[in-house]
Order: C-alpha cells, then sequence, then structure tokens
C-alpha cells in the first residue's frame, strides 16, 4: 500500500516582470507557426536531441503521477519500413525521417503485489496524461530546432515493436529538419481561447501574426533542465499576476498540430471562481467520502489531497480546458473519436509548458465529475471539460509532495540500426 509521504518545499525563485517576460518571449521564440513538413533534409541529428526531448516529456503532469506512458524510438531502417507499410501515410516524411517516435499509452499499470503476483492497477485519466505528455514533447523538439509530422496511431503498431498487452499508440511522430512545408492557413485563436475580463487595450494580445521562422535552439538538455522544474503547485498566493503574461502564453498554440476540437475558458471572476469551488468541493466531497475505491485512495495517499480546493479561488486565474467534440476539422489526422481528447489536452500540455516559462505555477486539476463547468460557464453540449487549471504564484512557503518521475530506461526502448532488437 501505497504511504502518504513527506512534503518538501517548493524550488521556486521570484523573478520580476520583465524577467517574466522574458523567458515567456525567448521560449515563444522557438516555437514557429505549426506547418506540415513537405520533405525532411538528410541532416545528421544526434540521437541524444531526441532522448533528451523524451526526458523532457517525461516531466510531465499525470493522473495520481502514474506516468502511464511510454516511448520508441526508431532508426533501424527494417523497423522504419514495417511502420510506414502499416501506417501508409500519405506524406513521405516517415520514409525520410531519420527518426520516427511513437508515444504509448498504458491502458493500466501492471505491477507486483505484496505476495509477489502480477496485479493490474488502474490508470487515472490516461488519455489526458498523455496527451498532455505529447504536448510536452512536441514544446521540446521545437525548442530544439527539431520538425515533425504526426501520422495515425495504428493499432498494429503494438505488434510491430512487440509492445505489452496494456499498450496501445497513442501518437506517431516522424522527426528530422525540414527543407520543404506545406502551406497552412492561419488558425484564429480568438475562436478557441475566451476570457472572461478585457484584452489589451481592445487589441488582442494573442493576434500578432506568429512567425513561420524560430529563433536559435536551445540544446534539448537545457531544455530538459528548465522543463524539469515545473511542479503542480496546490497553495497559491491570492497576489495577481499580470493578465497579459497570462494572455501572452496562449501564443503558444500557433505552434500546436492541433488547430480543432478543444477550447479554453480563462475565469478571473472572484464570483464565478467562488461558484466553481463550491460545487467542485461539493463533488470532492462526496467523491473523498463516498464514491473513492480502496485503489483510487492508494494511488492519491502520496499527494495527500483532500476534498477541500482553496486553490480555486486562491490563485488568481482559472483556465478551464475542454475538448471538443463535432468539430473536427478536415485536416484532422485522427478522424475518430479520439481526436477531441488528444488535440485538448496536447494543447494543454504546450499551453503549461509556455506558463511555467513565463514563471507562472500552475495544478493540473480534475474534479471528479467535472461536467458541471460545462453548464456553469454556458458552454454548448459538445464541449466536455477535461480539466481546469488554476495559474498563478505560489504561496510562502509552499510544499509539493515529494514524488518523483520513472528514469528514462523505464519508459524508452530504442531501436536503432545496430541494436536491432528492442532495448
Ligand atoms: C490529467 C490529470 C489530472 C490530475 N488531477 C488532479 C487532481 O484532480 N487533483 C490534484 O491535486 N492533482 C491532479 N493532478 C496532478 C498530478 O497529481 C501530478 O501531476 C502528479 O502527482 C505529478 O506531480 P507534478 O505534476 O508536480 O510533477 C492531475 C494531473 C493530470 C495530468
Amino acid at each position: 500500500m501505497a504511504a502518504e509521504k513527506e512534503k518538501i518545499p517548493l524550488k521556486f525563485h521570484r523573478m520580476s516582470g520583465v524577467e517574466q517576460y522574458a523567458g515567456l518571449d525567448d521560449f515563444l521564440s522557438r516555437l514557429h507557426f505549426r506547418r506540415e513538413v513537405k520533405s525532411f533534409s538528410n541532416s545528421e541529428i544526434p540521437i541524444e536531441i531526441i532522448k533528451n526531448a523524451i526526458k523532457a516529456a517525461g516531466t510531465s503532469p499525470s493522473g495520481a503521477n502514474q506516468q502511464p506512458w511510454s516511448f520508441v524510438l526508431v532508426s533501424d531502417p527494417k523497423v522504419k519500413t514495417q511502420i510506414i507499410n502499416e501506417v501508409r501515410s500519405e506524406t513521405r516524411t516517415l520514409e525520410q525521417a531519420p527518426y520516427i517516435v511513437v508515444l504509448l499509452k498504458q491502458k493500466y499499470g501492471v505491477e507486483k503485489n505484496d505476495s509477489g503476483k502480477t496485479i493490474k492497477v488502474k490508470h487515472y485519466y490516461p488519455n489526458e496524461s498523455v496527451g498532455i505528455c505529447g504536448g510536452f514533447f512536441i514544446t521540446a523538439l521545437n525548442q530544439a530546432g527539431l520538425h515533425y509530422n504526426l501520422h495515425k496511431p495504428v493499432k498494429s503498431l503494438s505488434s510491430i515493436l512487440q509492445r505489452p498487452e496494456n499498450e496501445e499508440p497513442f501518437m506517431v511522430f516522424s522527426i528530422g529538419i525540414a527543407d520543404e512545408w506545406e502551406d497552412k492557413k492561419l488558425h484564429n485563436l480568438q475562436d478557441f481561447v475566451s476570457f472572461d475580463f478585457e484584452i489589451g487595450s481592445g487589441k488582442f494580445e494573442m493576434s500578432a501574426e506568429p512567425s513561420h521562422e524560430s529563433g536559435p535552439a536551445l540544446s534539448s538538455a537545457d531544455y530538459y533542465d528548465r522543463i524539469k522544474k515545473r511542479r503542480n503547485v496546490r497553495d497559491f498566493s491570492q497576489e495577481e499576476i499580470p493578465a497579459p503574461l497570462l494572455t501572452k502564453a496562449f501564443r503558444a498554440l500557433y505552434s500546436s498540430p492541433f488547430s480543432d476540437s478543444y477550447r479554453f475558458a480563462v475565469i478571473s471572476n472572484e464570483e464565478t471562481k467562488a461558484l466553481i469551488r463550491d460545487k467542485a468541493e461539493e463533488e470532492e466531497k462526496k467523491f473523498y467520502e463516498e464514491k473513492i475505491t480502496n485503489e483510487w485512495r492508494d494511488v492519491l495517499k502520496p499527494l495527500g489531497t483532500n476534498w477541500e480546493k482553496a486553490h480555486l479561488t486562491d490563485a488568481p486565474y482559472l483556465i478551464i480546458g475542454f475538448k471538443v467534440t463535432n468539430d473536427i476539422g478536415q485536416e484532422s489526422m485522427f478522424m475518430d473519436k479520439n481526436q477531441p481528447i488528444v488535440s485538448s489536452a496536447v494543447n494543454t500540455g504546450i499551453l503549461m509548458s509556455a506558463l511555467h516559462h513565463a514563471n507562472l505555477c500552475m495544478l493540473t486539476h480534475t474534479p471528479s465529475p467535472m461536467v458541471f463547468l460545462r453548464d456553469l460557464l454556458h458552454r454548448p453540449k459538445n464541449e466536455v471539460p477535461i480539466v481546469v487549471i488554476p495559474v498563478g504564484y505560489p504561496a510562502d512557503q509552499c510544499q509539493v509532495p515529494n514524488i518523483s518521475k520513472k528514469p528514462l530506461k523505464d519508459i524508452l526502448t530504442t531501436l536503432t540500426e545496430s541494436e536491432g532488437e528492442p532495448s
């Protein structure tokens, strides 16, 4: 049984406003406007860069810290050919790309119990968690100056890659350096993000034309060092944060491969936040006192959480993430029921990475159930809330659970020419 662990002080270095903007601008300068790659150049890319991007992805938040993901990194031409045959991608980038990465979701965990018997462990919010991890991975690739296309995560890849039964492909990337791009229309962020306050002086802060070019790449090891400092914070200060800094962070979504099936609503109104807190605590009280299973209680124990959710009113802003069904654009790659959750979760990951670089703190909170948010915020039936993200500065003396992330060797299998066999 999991034990409640001691908490440790949050390592947070408060910056000046100027430094916060500089941090975000620096991050955004390396995110170019997302376009499909038409062809990859044959430049050599050291495998360590990809491995560091996977390490960065492995720092992402997950339901009850279960980290229900694994990655397969392929450069072996034989395996690549097998993948290409299965995925039957219309683009040629899979053939040309020096690397293919498959991100897999672990539908459930497999552990040994105290008597040594192998048992299945239920995973909580695996789609949301793996999607956010995918968003972290995409951001790490962008920051390192790499380009990618996405391909259909067909189920048959599991057997080609010899994956265990509990895993299924979630996202497939061809990765390299582009030398030709497809044209793409700019997606209008204003249609996907709404604020309950006026932004700027009537001019939408996010609408500045995003660049097709990106700034000089950051070493992927340095990016890993920056993103690994992110922690979920549950004790917020009530201090205001600069609203333009928050709104600017949304520009990171221009770099997303998903330009539909998601929505973010940003709430600052005290009354609305209080209503959300009341309702969330009502649901959470029922959950913690009546509905919680022993298994769920056990996985939550190391986090020391309870039904009280002061962060919903203490944090100056709440960002509510929605998946949007019946709104799947023509360019959607999944073209199936998974598109909305993948799109909204990946975009959550990209947004969280941006907010972290603005030196802001967050929590990925999933009140259970949370559909009440749709009605409270007057959203239509096809919008389903997936996460509530309070954003602000941490409270003085803020502490976080003393938990760790899986080492790279536990989440990554590499299939390179020299290795051939899964390692
Ligand atoms: C999809 C998802 C749902 C989560 N739900 C909650 C939640 O309802 N309450 C909470 O306190 N933390 C929640 N978390 C935060 C995780 O517990 C946290 O990410 C994990 O323990 C790892 O800690 P870290 O993010 O500080 O690295 C959630 C995280 C994810 C990705």
